[in-house]
Order: structure tokens, then C-alpha cells, then sequence
């Protein structure tokens, strides 16, 4: 969601970050590393784990716990009550899929070649269940609507892709894939993993339908914590829990004075977004969520994408100079660029050696995924570094 704050002192936010003080870190697409803020709410936390653990399990725990759906739901324009935990982006995903199975049926979904590889995978996987996968090929690293455009048809159930994509970075025009599912009756899922913090995401201007990320990168949280967004409508119609956990009550000796007017077993499923959340989430991964959305929040989107982009510019004009050829378009907006990387062993080898951080993806691909604590200075280094 667009927040328009004034801009912060980006050199004030490094000093957050004690990373940006041990190397030029440029790998914030596979995880980003804890501002202190964050770290110490973890510190506080295993504190009390380790002297003062006991019922309530955490005092505050519903409190903070809904702090960060609510959050979250701030974060992506989105109401609370269309908002659960999830543990990860690809086990979302898949819940919500098998929970879809009478809309998906005898159906197809289409998708292409620069979502994450394993909800690709686990879609090839559902196809031996006879569910039609399209995988659309993408041209030049970008993604063809047309192309996008003749895949979707009448027995179009879901369009599925990443709002920004691992492997180039590249933004997904959602709005105008919407319209096209919305037309032939689908859905629009959009993996938001490389998106939620990184860029603004409004989900009823974009009509994303329903949406998944986990929390350790853009975020700036950790592994096994993260959010499913369902739109309201959709929640126990179209998406059905796929997963059931509640509560169940014996109405009879021992367990209780049997009330004669009840059933012997009650039981039945939650509503709203609590039926898609099983079991206890990870006390640390929400907690973690709640500073990290604060400060994410309080900086503005808009903001961290600007402060990004001033380093992705640049390394999208310098880098083929040295002859690494992007594989991003140069005003996709995201915080992460690609570049086909000539010698990737030998390069990675310098920028070890360097302190630099980046990730070498699909053989010779080199990612680089700037973030709040980076400046001109990491910029320099990877440059000289490489050239
Ligand atoms: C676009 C995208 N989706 C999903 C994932 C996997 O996320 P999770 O571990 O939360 O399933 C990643 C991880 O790199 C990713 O980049």
C-alpha cells in the first residue's frame, strides 16, 4: 500500500543493521538480514524462555500476535479479518490449492516460467491428478501479457504468479492479469515473497484474490512465519480449509456433568481467516513480524523502494560496462536486479574475497538485492570488485 512518509535518514537506518558492518550484503532476496530492533525482541524472547517460560505462554501473546496480522493487513491493503498465519509461502499456497478443489476441477491453471520453482513444482505435481498446468514461457526475461492473454480460457480456474519474481526481479503487471482472469471467471494467487516489504502491494487496487509470503526476507523477519491473504468472499466458499484443527468438547462422564440439551461430541471449524491456522505459529516468527512491520511501516514502502532504486539504477547502468549483460528491465521497480555473470565461479570467488554478498542462481546468474542499509559505498565495492 502506497504510505507517502517523509524520508527517512538512510544513514541512521544502517547504523539498525549490524550486517552492513561486516560486508557489502547484497543478498536480501534470500534472506535479510534482523534490524537490532528485531534481534532484541528475539533476545527478550528466549530471555523469558529461559527463566520465565510458563501459562500464559507469552503475556502479551494475542495482543501481539494480531498486531502483526493487523500489520500485515495495513501493509498490503487488506482488512484484518482477510488476514492468517501461515509458516511459509509454498505451504500456503499449497493449502489453499487443496482447499480449492472443487473450483480447480477439470480446470487449468496458468502461470509462467519466472514464478518460484517449487510452486511450479507443485503444480506439475497436481497435474498427475489431472489438473491442466500452462506454464508460460517467458520472452527476454519479461513476461508477454498477449502470450499471458491466449493461455487464459474459459476453463481458466487460477492465474498464479510472483508480484516480483526470484529470479530477475522482474514486477508483474497484476492489475491488467487480474482483469484477464477476473473475466473468464479464475482467480488471481500472487506470490508476494519478493514483494511484501519491498515494494507496495494494495491488494484491492491490484484485485489480487488471494495472496502468500513467509517473513525472512523483505520483511526482515525469520524462517517458519509468514501470512495468507484471503479476500473475504473467497474464505470457506471457493478457498475451503484444507487443514482442521479447533477445539472439541465431551459432554459426557468423565470428562463433564453431561448437559442433556447439548450433543454428546462438539465440534466445528473456526471462521475468517482462523480457519486456515493450525496449531500453535511460531511465538518468535510473530513477534519478530510485529517490530519488523512497525519499522518496515513506519519508513514507508514507497520510501524503501525509492532508496533502493537509486542503487539499482546504477548497477543497472555500470554492470554491463564490465560485461555482465541484466536480465531486468531498468524501471521494474523492484529491489532486485540479474545479471548473466561470464565467469560466475571467478566472480563469486573475487566478491567472497571482497566481503560482498550476492547469489548465483541458475548456473550463471547473478542476483543482487539491495536494501535499506545498502549506500553508494556497498555499490562501489561490488563495482571495483568485479570490473
Ligand atoms: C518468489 C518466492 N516464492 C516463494 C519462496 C519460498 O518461500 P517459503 O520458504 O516461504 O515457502 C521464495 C524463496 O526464495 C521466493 O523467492
Amino acid at each position: 500500500m502506497s504510505t507517502s512518509r517523509p524520508t527517512p535518514d538512510f544513514d541512521k537506518i544502517r547504523a539498525d543493521f549490524p550486517r552492513a558492518r561486516t560486508a557489502a550484503y547484497f543478498d536480501n532476496a534470500s534472506s535479510h538480514p534482523l534490524s537490532s530492533q528485531s534481534a532484541n525482541v528475539l533476545r527478550r524472547y528466549a530471555d523469558w524462555l529461559e527463566h520465565d517460560v510458563g501459562e500464559p505462554w507469552w503475556p502479551a501473546w494475542a495482543k501481539d500476535r494480531d498486531e502483526a496480522q493487523h500489520l500485515f493487513a495495513q501493509l498490503i491493503n487488506a482488512d484484518r479479518t482477510e488476514v492468517a498465519f501461515a509458516r511459509s509461502t509454498v505451504e500456503a499456497e499449497s493449502n489453499v490449492l487443496n482447499g480449492m478443489g472443487e473450483h480447480l476441477a477439470g480446470g487449468n491453471i496458468v502461470t509462467n516460467d519466472l514464478a518460484y520453482g517449487s510452486i511450479l513444482s507443485n503444480y506439475k505435481m497436481r497435474e498427475l491428478d489431472g489438473l491442466e498446468v500452462r506454464i508460460v514461457r517467458h520472452r527476454d526475461w519479461q513476461i508477454d501479457l498477449d502470450d499471458m492473454a491466449t493461455a487464459i480460457d474459459e476453463n481458466t480456474r487460477l492465474v498464479s504468479v510472483a508480484l516480483v519474481s526470484n529470479v530477475n526481479g522482474l514486477v508483474a503487471d497484476v492489475r491488467a492479469l487480474s482483469e484477464l482472469a477476473h473475466a473468464k471467471g479464475a482467480l488471481l494467487y500472487a506470490d508476494i515473497m519478493q514483494a511484501a516489504g519491498g515494494v507496495p502491494i494494495d491488494v484491492r487496487e491490484m484485485g489480487i484474490d488471494i495472496a502468500a509470503c513467509s517473513t525472512f526476507k523483505w520483511l526482515m523477519g525469520v524462517k517458519g512465519y509468514g501470512f495468507l491473504y484471503v479476500r473475504a468472499d473467497l474464505q470457506g466458499t471457493i478457498v475451503k480449509p484444507s487443514q482442521h484443527g479447533g477445539g472439541i468438547s465431551l459432554n459426557y462422564e468423565p470428562w463433564r456433568a453431561p448437559d442433556p440439551e447439548k450433543p454428546d461430541i462438539t465440534f466445528g471449524s473456526s471462521q475468517g481467516p482462523a480457519q486456515y491456522e493450525i496449531s500453535y505459529p511460531s511465538y518468535e516468527g510473530a513477534l519478530c513480524a510485529q517490530e519488523s512491520l512497525r519499522y518496515i511501516l513506519d519508513l514507508g514502502v514507497d520510501n524503501i523502494r525509492d532508496h533502493a532504486r537509486q542503487l539499482t539504477d546504477r548497477l543497472h547502468d555500470e554492470l554491463p560496462r564490465l560485461g555482465y549483460q541484466g536480465i531486468t528491465p531498468r524501471d521494474n521497480g523492484s529491489p532486485i536486479l540479474s545479471f548473466i555473470t561470464p565467469d560466475p565461479a571467478a566472480a563469486m570467488d573475487r566478491l567472497r574475497a571482497a566481503g560482498v554478498h550476492v547469489a548465483m542462481r541458475f548456473g550463471n546468474k547473478m542476483r543482487i538485492s539491495p536494501s535499506v542499509f545498502n549506500n553508494q559505498d556497498d555499490v562501489t565495492r561490488l563495482l571495483e570488485t568485479l570490473s
